[in-house]
Parts: C-alpha cells; structure tokens; sequence
C-alpha cells in the first residue's frame, strides 16, 4: 500500500493508497456518499460506497463531521470532472479524532471575514485562505531566488531600533530597559550600511507601522523586502524594481496555476507584467490624474463618479492618495512607476534632483486596485546636506549617528526600494483586502489569534 499524497495522486492511477488528513465536506447519503478529503497539499473526492466497504466504516464516513482527523485507504481512478485527474474510491477509513462542532462552515469562505479572522487559526485550512497562502509562499520564494541569484548578499536587519526612518507617526515604541526604542519601519538604513560592505544587500524581514487608517491596504506588521545597492542612481533602480517584480509575477503565474484558478482570479492584466513599466514624472502623473478625474466626473458608472471625486483630494502638488493610485493603475493598466516626488513629501533620506523641488524617489503603483506596492530611491550622500534634513524632520541626532558615519567614509551614490509582500500578494491574487496575504495579520484592531 502506497502512503501518498492528494498532490501526487495522479501518479497512482488504477493502485491502492492511503491518505492521512481530514474530512473537508461531505455530500451525499443513503448508499453513496462523496467525502471531500483533504491533506494540505490539496484535495480530493473520495467515494464511499455502502455496497463495497464494511458496516462500520459506512458508518463512520456517514456520521463524522467536518475537520475529523481520517485515514482513508483506497483505489485512485481517472476522473475528468475532478480539478485535479483523479478520485478515490473508498475501501478503509480509520478516524483519528472524531470532530462534530467545527465552527466553521464551508460556505463562509467569502461573508462574514471579521468572524473568520477570529477563526484565523481554523480558517487556514478552507480552500481560499489556503490558495492565498501558498501564492504568498511562492513570491517569498521567488523574491529570495531572484537575489541570490544575481548575487546580493541577505543582510538582516533589527527589530529593535533606536530611530524611526519613515516619520515619527507612525512608530511603535517599545519599553526598553531604561530607554526607549521602536520596532522598525523599514530595514533601509541599515541596508545601506551593507551596501557599503558588500555593494549589493537585501534586507528581508517583518516591518512595522502604527497605522490608524483602516484600509485594505495597511497592516501594522507586513514583510518588506528591501535592496539596497551602492552606485545605483535612480533609473538603476527603476530597472531592478522592474525586474524584480516581473521575475515574482511570472513566476507565480507559472507555478501556482492551481491557486490562481481556485481563487478564480483573471490574470490577464498579471500576464502584461513583462511589458516594460510605463515611467512617468509626478507633474505628468498629475496631469493625468486632472484629465481622468474630468472624465471620471461625467461617467454614467457611479464607483467612478465617486472616484472622481476622491482623485487629487490632497491638492496638486501633494503625496498621491488611494484613489490617485487607483486611477492611475486604471489608466496605464500595468504596473507604472512614479518618480520625482515633490521633497516635501518624502522621507529624510531622499537625494533631491537637481532643481532641489523634487526627490530622485520612485514609487511603483499596482493595477486593479491596489495601488503602491514599491517605495524607494536614491539616497542623499553628501554629508551636509544629510545633515540638514536630519535637521528639518526634527530626527534625534544621537539615534543617526551611525547612520551619517556612511557619508564620512566612502560616500557614494545609492539606492534601493522596499516592496511590501502583502500588498504584493494582494495583487497577485486579486484579494480584496491585504489583511487576507499573512497567515495572522496585524491590524489596528487586531493583535489575535
Ligand atoms: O514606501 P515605504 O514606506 O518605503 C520604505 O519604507 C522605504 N524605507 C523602503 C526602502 O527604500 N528600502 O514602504 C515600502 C513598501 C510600500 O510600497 C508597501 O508595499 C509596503 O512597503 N507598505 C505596507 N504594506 C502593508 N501595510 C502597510 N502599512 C505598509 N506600509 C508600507
Ligand atoms: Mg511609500
């Protein structure tokens, strides 16, 4: 008897196996019964027939509920109706925790997410939380692969920091010892420090914001992945964005065509990714923005009348908002990448161009709703003008001062971004909200299970 399992299955047409998993739904009753079982690496349709197994396990498949513990032992036949080949038709099957009041039911993969998210720690095991889940653990996997393999060192930075790098609002603070220090927003500064080192780093952990806004597109703990790259100016680091985002895109669609498919998720705007990004200055963007909100505002359609609305309500010349993000992913449909902010709006570190107006920042701006999902530049490198903007955002100097030690020693044009795996993930599986992209997201009014 073969041990195998669901994923496998098709290798093992017309022989006897046998699963260990758990029941995932039943139908049927009286003579036949169709046991959905599953085991993590996928499901399957087993098939109980009264006529062909004994009394017991009859019984057995026919009484026990959703999310018992089962082995099940039988024969693998063809089955074009099936999603994956094959099904199994009952011989054995041996219960290992007999369940009877699983608090979830089946068909609440989509309503009610406030109630599944209490049920977080149950929940990952239905079909929708699980396709997201492995997608996310495939872009992981792809994003380490596409470093390693164009040689970038993995450079982890702290949790615990003494300073903040994207403002002061949204830091956590964290008693310690005597002092107090913050969970870190974002590895950059100290990915610079390992470009110096190694000329080509990546920062890849857990990142933190005290975001109050509740969006679909915030959590207060995400996974950031950041390269940081010594004499890369900010068209370098437009090409790498791109490159690494079509390397993560295409590899999801390659490898996880089963999830695409469970999530019943369009990929054709997903499939544009190889297509060059769309580079476009922050005055022409809002240009755009102007054009769209006007044409926007005479639609019959209400969402985009109301996105009109919502289009430029910082004002000309302020940061992008989500609505901004959101029409401009419907204009260009493709990833499109901003660039030259206005100063004022960015971070510390930004190196400004040349008419000192705007910051050499890139952000990259996703399709279909979910707006930025990269953030980057070019740093500032010349010691007195990082001085100066330590200065004017009122960052301490004593929890810097490591940081400026880099323009002392070997300055050098720099730069890199920081992509948030979430929101990454978000749009890759056409999930509405990113709390749906971790396996226990973090929001605002959310620290369980
Ligand atoms: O644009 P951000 O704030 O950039 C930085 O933190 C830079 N220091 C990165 C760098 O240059 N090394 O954040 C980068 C990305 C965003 O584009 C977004 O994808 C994600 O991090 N992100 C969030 N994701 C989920 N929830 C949040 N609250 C997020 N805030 C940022
Ligand atoms: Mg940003």
């Amino acid at each position: 008897m073969n041990s195998v399992t669901v994923s496998t299955l098709n290798q093992y047409v017309d022989q006897e196996v046998e699963l260990k998993g758990w029941l995932y739904n039943r139908r049927g009753s009286g003579k036949l019964l169709f046991l959905q079982f599953r085991d993590g690496t996928g499901i399957v349709q087993v098939v109980v027939s009264k006529k062909e197994v004994a009394e017991e396990v009859f019984e057995a498949a026919r009484r026990i509920g959703i999310e018992s513990s089962i082995t099940v032992r039988g024969k693998v036949s063809k089955d074009d109706r099936s999603p994956i080949g094959v099904e199994v038709h009952g011989s054995d099957l041996q219960v290992m925790q007999e369940v009877h009041d699983y608090p979830i039911q089946i068909s609440e993969d989509v309503p009610n997410i406030d109630k599944l998210l209490d049920q977080r720690h149950l929940w990952v095991r239905s079909r929708v939380p699980r396709a997201i889940l492995k997608v996310r653990s495939e872009v992981v996997q792809a994003i380490r692969d596409f470093y390693y393999e164009r040689g970038f060192v993995l450079y982890d930075a702290p949790i615990i920091t003494p300073a903040s790098c994207e403002g002061v609002s949204t830091l956590f603070e964290v008693p310690y010892f005597e002092e107090t220090a913050y969970l870190t927003q974002s590895g950059q500064l100290y990915g610079e420090t390992g470009a110096m080192a190694f000329g080509k780093v990546v920062v890849f952990g857990p990142t933190f914001r005290a975001e109050k806004s509740k969006t679909r597109r915030h959590l207060t703990e995400f996974w950031m992945v950041e390269p940081e790259v010594a004499f890369l100016e900010l068209d370098g680091i437009m090409d790498l964005a791109e490159q690494q985002i079509q390397y993560v895109v295409n590899r999801a669609l390659e490898r996880c065509k089963f999830e695409l498919n469970e999530l019943e998720r369009d990929t054709s705007i997903l499939e544009q990714v190889s297509k060059p990004f769309p580079r476009v200055h922050y005055e022409e963007a809002q240009k755009v923005l102007q054009k769209l909100k006007a044409d926007f505002a005479e639609s019959d359609d209400e969402e985009l009348k109301k996105l009109s609305g919502d289009i430029l309500k910082q004002g000309l010349g302020a940061d992008l908002g989500a609505a901004d993000e959101t029409a401009l992913g419907m204009h260009y449909k493709q990833c499109v990448c901003i660039h030259h902010y206005p100063r004022e709006v960015k971070a510390f570190y930004m190196k400004p161009d040349e008419t000192g107006k705007y910051a050499l920042g890139v952000d990259v701006i996703a399709p279909e709703g979910v707006g930025e999902i990269v953030g980057g530049g070019q740093r500032e490198d010349d010691l007195a003008a990082l001085e100066a903007q330590i200065k004017k955002h009122n960052v301490p100097p004593e929890s810097i001062d490591w940081y400026v030690d880099l323009r002392k020693y070997g300055s050098v044009p720099h730069g890199g971004f920081g992509m948030g795996v979430e929101r990454c993930v978000q749009w890759i599986t056409g999930c509405r909200h990113v709390r749906e992209t971790i396996p226990f997201p973090r929001t605002i009014n959310r620290t369980k299970p």
